[in-house]
């Protein structure tokens, strides 16, 4: 039952960090030129990042959580795809952690003193790892599928 309970959590938490990686990265991204002002563009995705990072906060917990909770479980008898997916796991923690926590801070602090420009500079590194962590979540995921 605990291991049924863990497992759901561990999904829920990766489809809701990974499917809001897809939706930000193919989705929000390229629509963005929709909007005019530019300006309006950065306040939209200041509001949105803030949100979506509070949820990807509390799902990388989780995800982290149940799969070490998992593992340990298991004895750390791990297949090789699952010794990927902790290391990729922690790896993903570890960026998001910077993306929340040094590069979005930087992208608010320029948009509180008016400075466009410099924000949309910030919002450049913020796609850029938001993707590479993407790639990373992907490919765990599939070798989780295809290397049992
Ligand atoms: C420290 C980090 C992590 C550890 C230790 C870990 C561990 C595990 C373990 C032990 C399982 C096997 C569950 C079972 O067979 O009942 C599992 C499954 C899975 N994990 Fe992770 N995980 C971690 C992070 C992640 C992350 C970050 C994602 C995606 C964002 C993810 C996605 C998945 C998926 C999709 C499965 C199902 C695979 C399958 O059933 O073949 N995991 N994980």
């Amino acid at each position: 039952m605990l291991d049924a309970l863990l497992r759901t959590a561990h999904l829920l938490a990766a489809i809701v960090w990974i499917g809001g990686m897809v939706f930000a990265h193919f989705c929000l991204r390229p629509s963005l030129a929709v909007i005019e002002p530019p300006p309006q563009r950065l306040a939209l995705m200041r509001a949105v990042l803030g949100r979506f990072f509070a949820w990807v906060a509390g799902a990388a917990l989780i995800a982290v959580g149940t799969g070490l909770a998992m593992a340990a479980r298991r004895g750390w008898t791990l297949a090789p795809s699952l010794w990927l997916m902790l290391v990729g796991g922690l790896v993903m923690l570890v960026i998001f952690g910077g993306i929340r926590h040094a590069l979005y801070p930087r992208l608010c602090a320029a948009l509180d003193r008016g400075a466009p420009a410099d924000a949309a500079a910030h919002l450049v590194p913020i796609r850029a790892w938001v993707l590479v962590n993407l790639v990373i979540g992907t490919v765990i995921v599939v070798a989780a599928g295809v290397w049992r």
